[in-house]
């Protein structure tokens, strides 16, 4: 288990850049993610991938020596109730594909709630009998509010799960979220803001405990996606300055 989430979190920085790629598994397919094979060279600046097996097996270059975070849940797209997500992949499958975690969401406050707790609980029990981490995402409604309580709270539901490691959204005074998570958190980085934004978001994070990111959109959909990427690492690895990261962003290559 510690040997996989080190191939994720390094354990020289204690940090980590995951980049999210998973939005489809509900319908979801913003801007470059259409030709999601054209992202191949983005890849290789990520510490992890955060994908569905669909994606990873029909474009993801199985050369590339990026670890795996399997995203395991789907049931419902973006037209019906999100919450209602069941775990459609086999830990079978998980370890053929040679994942380094497996991970769903948890929707706290959702319709299918219980169901969702239910679904981390059994990749919980899942990863406990292969050494497999967990990834709990703490998904959030159009109804809730995404502030320091609700994500502390629910990050905090996901530890108490046994969840290996938290996915929560930034939020203002984070620190009361990752303060009250035993376990490391990493923020999603949402919807597409300016770039300097997105870094300045990604220093708050790490300034309030977070461990890393899993950003998705504020990478990929950049008019430099690896510019982007190298930016964030530069802050949440090597604790560079805002004004530093946008530099390394402003250097490209524009486009991917
Ligand atoms: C959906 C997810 C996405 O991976 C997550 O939203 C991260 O991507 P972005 O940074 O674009 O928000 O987990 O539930």
């Amino acid at each position: 288990m510690r040997n996989r989430l080190s191939r994720i979190i390094k354990p020289k920085s204690g940090h980590c850049v995951m980049l999210a790629v998973d939005h489809g598994y509900f319908g979801n397919v913003p801007g470059q993610l259409k030709c999601f094979g054209d992202l191949n060279p983005l890849f290789e600046y990520a510490d992890a991938l955060m994908l569905t097996r669909g994606m990873l097996r029909s474009c993801v270059d199985p050369n590339i020596d990026t670890p795996i975070v399997l995203r395991v849940s789907a049931g419902a797209s973006m037209l019906k109730e999100l919450s209602n997500e069941e775990i459609n992949v086999t830990i079978e499958d998980a370890i053929r594909l040679n994942v380094s975690a497996i991970t769903c969401s948890i929707f706290v406050g959702g319709e299918f709630e219980k169901q969702s707790l239910m679904n981390l609980s059994k990749l919980v029990n899942w990863g406990q009998e292969y050494g497999i981490p967990t990834l709990a995402v703490t998904a959030v409604g159009r109804e809730m509010v995404r502030d320091d309580r609700y994500l502390g709270m629910a990050s905090r539901m996901a530890a108490e799960m046994g969840a290996t490691f938290v996915k929560t959204y930034y939020c203002p005074n984070f620190e009361n979220v990752t303060s009250i998570c035993p376990v490391p958190v990493v923020i999603a980085g949402g919807k597409k803001i300016e770039e300097r934004d997105a870094l300045q978001m990604s220093k708050n994070a790490i300034e309030a405990g977070a461990v890393g990111v899993d950003m998705g959109r504020n990478i990929f959909q950049s008019d430099s996606p690896i510019g982007m990427i190298r930016a964030v690492r530069e802050i949440v690895h090597n604790n560079a300055s805002v004004d530093e990261a946008f530099e390394i962003y402003k250097q490209g290559p524009k486009g991917l």
